[in-house]
Formats: structure tokens, sequence, C-alpha cells
């Protein structure tokens, strides 16, 4: 088995657009593409204005399909540049990328499944609902968007699932999940890949319905929130730093390019690794992480510094702390990174 920490180079052989703004590309890694759990990703080298930055997309479909591994990736053109970048690869561009992993996988055991996607969610559910479809398990699949021409590889949603597939979109209306999760089987689980606000929406349900916690499971972009992107400052005393962080960077990007020296893993606000003590605030903390619950969200100790930000003002955080107080030079940070890369999510 290969480590998922292990870089390798892989070839864009095609590329196809699977809804307006979501571009698939195909990958032909060397030595040929190996099968992968359901929930996987790839961790993709990316350059954004000159500087080297990983970002995570989910491999389409349960399987490689001939010697290759397919992802697709929504442009944001006012996003952090990693989908501006992939968008700028022509066929025969060279990348590196890991191994597959999974940090959202399926169970066997389940007795029934409910997946649920909004948008680009809907990379890690479709090889989910291709493995339920072979395994004959009893599932279906509640797939929102704005519009169905909004929506990527819908006819092979409808031709694979027929009528175990629902479609939400504004015209033809919203989807009740709170409903959904009350029909569910008692020992059924839910897998949700989306934006923010959906992801709170099915955990409150989730929640409110008395569930097991371990039988939901949830992916997020990582990028949503419930202010408008505004750059802000970050301070870090114990360092004497005090960076400005723009519109298009996380603040986990500032510091590190700062040479503040931070943990991090998944940084789409899932595993909680880069969590830093909030010392001052001004300005609301908008918090764009699935890690902590709505209770801790509201008390601000806390905050995922690969995602969440503040909307217009100034915060002083503590990060874990490392074991060293200096600022680390480049070829550290990238050593950091890796460490942080096989610690457990
Ligand atoms: S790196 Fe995982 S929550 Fe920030």
């Amino acid at each position: 088995m290969r480590k998922s920490t292990e870089w390798i180079a892989v070839a864009v052989t095609a590329t196809r657009e699977v809804a307006p703004g979501i571009r698939e590309f195909t990958l032909e890694p060397e030595g040929g593409a190996g099968a992968y759990p359901t929930g996987s990703h790839l961790q993709v080298q990316a350059v954004i204005e000159g500087k080297g930055t990983i970002r995570r997309y989910s491999l389409i479909g349960d399987a490689p399909r001939d010697g290759t591994w397919r992802i697709a990736v929504k442009r944001e053109d006012t996003g952090r540049g990693g989908s501006r970048y992939m968008w700028s690869l022509p066929v025969g561009a060279r990348l590196q990328v890991t191994y597959p992993d999974s940090h959202f996988q399926l169970s066997r055991d389940a007795s029934e499944y409910l997946l649920i996607a909004g948008g680009i969610g809907i990379t890690p559910i479709l090889g989910m609902a291709m493995t339920l479809k072979r395994r004959s398990g009893r599932f279906h699949v509640l797939y929102l968007g704005r519009s169905r021409t909004a929506l990527a590889y819908l006819d092979e949603l409808h031709a694979l699932l027929g009528n175990d597939l629902h479609v939400f979109t504004d015209d033809e209306g919203r989807a009740d999940v709170a409903a959904e999760i009350t029909r569910l089987d008692a020992e059924g689980e839910a897998y949700i890949c989306g934006p923010l606000g959906l992801l709170e929406a099915v955990r409150r349900a989730w929640q409110h319905s008395g569930r097991r916690r371990d039988r939901l499971h949830y992916e997020t972009f990582g990028s949503s929130g419930r202010f408008a992107t505004k750059p802000f400052t970050v301070r870090v005393p114990r360092l004497g730093v005090t960076v400005e962080v723009p519109a298009g960077t996380t603040m986990l990007d500032a510091l590190e390019a700062a040479g503040v020296g931070v943990l991090s893993d998944c940084r789409r606000g899932e595993c909680g690794l880069c969590q830093m003590k909030v010392l001052e605030l001004s300005g609301s903390l908008d918090h764009r992480d699935v890690f902590f619950s709505d209770v801790e969200h509201a008390s601000n100790h806390r905050i995922c510094a690969c995602v969440s930000r503040v909307s217009g003002g100034t915060i002083s955080v503590e990060p874990a702390w490392r074991g060293d107080e200096r600022l680390l030079s480049g070829p550290e940070l990238r050593a950091s990174r890796l460490v942080a890369c096989a610690a457990p999510a």
C-alpha cells in the first residue's frame, strides 16, 4: 500500500466540462492508477502567485478508469487561487499529487444510507452511490443545486440511480433534510458533502433526531462563511508577528508565509489540527469549520485557521505549541507540513 504522503508525478491526459464552471481532469500517474477506497481525495501541488501550496480534490467514481484517476474542479474566480491554477493546466501538463487517501469512507454495515450532495459536493458522493449500487445496498441520493444545468454528472446519476436520485433546485423546491433524516432507518447512516450552510442544517437535524453522532459523516469545501470575505489582521504575540490576511488567502497560509509553523492536515475545517486559541478579537469571527460545535463557535475561544476568518478587524492568537518559538524558514515549513499530513485526522 502506497503512503498518502508520498508525492508522484501525473500527466493531465484529458479535460472536459461536466457542468458550467466545473471541469473534470483525467490524471495518468506514472506506474498506473491504483484502486482507492470510497471518499478518497488526492492532494495536488498547486502554484499560486509564484508560491507552492496544496489543494485537495475528491476522486470521481469508485475505481480508476483505464489506468487513470479523475478529479473535478469548480472554478472560483474570487477564491484562493487553487481552482484558477487547475483551470490553467492544458492537456499534457504534469503535476505532483499524493496517492489517494480517504477520511470519508463508506461503512459496510448500515441498514440504509442517505447520501446528500450540495453542488460540487457530488464528487465524493458519486463514487459512494456507485459502490452502494454494486452492493445492492438500500440507499438514496439527495442532490441540491441552483439549477439542473449547474449540476455535474446529473445524466450519469440518473442512469445509475433512477428513482433513487432526488434533485432539488431553486426552481423545483428545497429539500426537507429533517424529514429525510426522520425517515431514515434507525440503523441508517448519512454521508454529506456540500457547503457549510447545508452541512450545519443536516448536523442540527441529526442532533435533534437523537441519532448516534458517529452515524453522520461529512466533508466540506471549507470555503463558505456567514460574512463576506474581507482582509483582516492576525497577531501572534508570542512570536511578535503581525500579518495582514488578504481576502484571497487563508489565515493559515498567511501565517505560514510569515514563517509561523502551524500544524495542519485537512485544510478544510474538518480535522481541527490547525486550531488556535483566540487571545483578543475585534470584528466578527466567521467560523467556517465543521470541527467545533455550535456552542464552541459561539464562545469564540478557538479558531480553525485553515478556513475561518475575521470579518473586518484584528485577531490575536496562540497557535498550538510545536516546541519551537522561532519563525521557520521555507524548507522547514515544507517539512513540517509533511509531518502534519502524516498525523491522524
Ligand atoms: S487543518 Fe484540518 S481543520 Fe484546519
